[in-house]
């Protein structure tokens, strides 16, 4: 597939694009292409030079792609969104992206007038996009260390079987990563909001590269 990362120049677009490189077309986007062309080569460099990785600019990326992720800090969503819907077509668009903010004390989820940023994303996007929440709890530095396993879960929202399918499927190309359905997209507040929990439980009890994993206490799932 042709994945596309807006704002991929970042730190999760960077840990996607080493963890789909091998299997996939990576576009790297940015709002400068120039930086997005040297995006891909800083990818290119942590994978030997094996990998079809290369950058432009956001709105040719998701013109580009079957799969287009938003990998841009949640008070630019609206911008980048808005600013590049007419390149939007039929692509699953992905959104890891977590409204929160630090009040001093402690993380918390911060989520828009819609419910969650995926909502927000599906408001501003033209009708029938599918979007699937994902990877919300995935910490960057863990996917941008090539080789190393996963130990987490990701939790998937969406509203179209076979969107959500094609995801879950991206996800366990990572090393070990579990992908869970959680429910509809109008569910993704659940999962976006564990994310400031988890810094939460990772800054006070000094977790490094802190992850989500669902446990059975009876067996294996
Ligand atoms: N980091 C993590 O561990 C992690 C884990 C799970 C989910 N997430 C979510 O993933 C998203 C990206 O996180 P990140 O840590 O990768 O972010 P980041 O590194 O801080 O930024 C990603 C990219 O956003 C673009 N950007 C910055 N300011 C912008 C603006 N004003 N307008 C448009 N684009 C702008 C930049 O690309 P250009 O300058 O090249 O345009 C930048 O490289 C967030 O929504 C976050 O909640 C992150």
């Amino acid at each position: 597939m042709k994945i596309a990362l807006v704002g991929g120049t970042g730190d999760i677009g960077t840990g996607f694009a080493v963890r789909w490189a091998e299997n996939h077309e990576i576009i790297i986007g940015s709002r400068m292409a120039d930086r997005a062309v040297e995006g891909a080569k800083a990818v290119l460099q942590i994978l030997g030079q094996n990998g079809n990785v290369w950058g432009t600019d956001n709105g040719s990326a998701i013109a580009a792609s079957d799969v287009t992720v938003l990998c841009v800090p949640y008070e630019h969503l609206t911008s980048v969104t808005g600013d590049l819907k007419a390149f939007y077509g039929t692509q699953v668009v992905i959104s890891p992206v977590v409204p929160m903010n630090y009040n001093g004390k402690f993380f918390q989820y911060c989520p828009p007038a819609e419910g969650s940023a995926a909502l927000r994303v599906k408001s501003m996007l033209p009708d029938g996009m599918r979007i699937v929440s994902a990877f919300h709890t995935i910490c960057a530095a863990a996917l941008q260390a090539k080789d190393r396993e996963l130990k987490a879960d990701t939790l998937l929202c969406g509203d179209d079987a076979a969107a959500l399918e094609l995801v879950a499927g991206l996800a366990t190309e990572i090393k070990s990563l579990r992908a869970l359905r959680i429910g509809p997209l109008a569910a993704s507040s659940l999962v976006e909001s564990l994310t400031p929990m988890l810094l939460n439980a990772a800054r006070k009890n000094k977790i490094k590269d802190a992850g989500v994993r669902i446990v059975s206490e009876r067996e294996t799932i």
